[in-house]
């Protein structure tokens, strides 16, 4: 049986959006390069929030990345290095800057470096 796969579209801040497929098995940052897309990331662990996205639909598992917080959800942001669709997604790269902040005003540890 194949592989379950979800559609992501990621929205540049240009506006223009492109889109690609996730596998429900393997991690969005790495669907993203099979499809030729350079997001950024680091430590590809789930634990610099180098890869930070904003998620303006759909669910991503992050029960894989070293350290993801309940805050870090509820603020709207994912690691995709470490993180798996689990529904369609809508996502806006480059947020490291913007889930850091999530992290300060929770009172969270917020790697800086990056
Ligand atoms: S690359 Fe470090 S958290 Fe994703």
């Amino acid at each position: 049986m194949a592989e379950e796969s979800f559609t992501v579209k990621v929205k540049f801040p240009d506006n223009s959006e492109t889109t690609f497929e996730a596998g429900a098995e393997e991690y969005v940052l790495g669907a993203a390069r099979r499809a030729g897309l350079d997001l950024p990331s680091l430590c590809e662990q789930g634990w610099d929030l180098a890869c930070a996205v904003k998620v303006l639909e759909g669910e991503v598992d992050q029960s894989d990345s070293l350290r993801y917080f309940e805050e870090d959800k509820e603020c709207g942001f994912a690691l995709i290095c470490t993180g798996k669709a689990r529904s369609d997604l809508r996502i806006v790269p480059h947020q490291t800057g913007e889930m850091r902040e999530c992290r300060d005003e929770h009172g969270l540890p917020a790697p800086r470096g990056t």
